[in-house]
């Protein structure tokens, strides 16, 4: 039930609600997370496309408003495992393998990904960033970060602690990207990422804060994009 012109979109879930029988024994969290599981339409279409994360729809529809994923064009993903992420760059970019234009970087292991590459690491160790590029052979079109760090369900802590990895993230795209490149992060809004948001602004011709339908309304997760890099 793909729509064609919107990849990032398909038909209705009706039908598909399905009702957890309470365990006494389970937590009322898990069966909550448990329950969205089994009654979210993405978690199935997921499956069904054979894409490694639920986090390629959100790519998908951020590419659907943005267009900035094209061919030839080259990609380095911050945060990449388990990989949906990197499919659909890669998909976008037509990234091939032996002559792959699609690199990223997660501190966990990452599956194999035709079409890109991916290592272990931080990206808050400099070094990292240099094997990025090394492996890449040249400065990218498109930084994007999808990192995020274990929530502690502590609100302030857990927005402070995100916001660490977008400036991380920034940092790196100011001083890599390509003229007119983009850059795409992860962003939650709460007030101490005001100064990244006012750096992008300086050295970017646009700025915009995106929700794509795929991110839980319920969640304060969201998305920056940067375009135009003006270096
Ligand atoms: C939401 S997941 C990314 C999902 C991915 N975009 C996808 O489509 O499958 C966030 C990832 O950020 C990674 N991460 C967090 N801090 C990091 C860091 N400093 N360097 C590299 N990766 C990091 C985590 O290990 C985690 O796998």
């Amino acid at each position: 039930m793909t729509n064609e012109n919107n990849p990032g979109s398909f038909g209705s879930s009706r039908g598909l609600s399905q009702k957890l029988k309470k365990d006494k024994k389970r937590k009322s969290s898990s069966t909550r997370w448990i329950g969205r599981q089994l009654n979210d339409p993405y978690v199935l279409e997921t499956q069904k496309r054979g894409y490694k994360s639920r986090a390629a729809f959100k790519l998908l529809q951020i590419n659907e408003k943005y267009k900035f994923l094209a061919p030839g064009l080259s990609v380095i993903d911050l945060g990449c495992a388990p990989g949906g992420w990197l499919q659909i760059a890669s998909q976008k970019v037509s990234s091939i393998v032996g002559e792959e234009k699609v690199v990223g970087v997660d501190l966990l292991p990452t599956q194999e990904i035709p079409g890109s590459i991916s290592i272990i690491g931080d990206i808050s160790d400099k070094i990292v960033g240099k094997k990025l590029l090394k492996i890449l052979g040249s400065n990218p079109n498109i930084i994007m970060s999808d990192m995020a760090a274990n929530t502690t369900g502590h609100r302030q802590t857990d927005h402070i602690r995100t916001t660490y990895l977008l400036e991380t993230a920034l940092d790196f795209a100011l001083d890599n990207l390509k003229k007119n490149g983009v850059f795409l992060a992860k962003c939650f809004k709460g007030g101490t990422e005001i100064e990244a948001l006012s750096l992008m602004k300086k050295h970017f011709s646009r700025v915009h804060h995106i929700k794509p339908d795929a991110s839980r309304k319920e969640s304060v997760e969201g998305y920056v994009i940067a375009l135009g890099y003006k270096t």
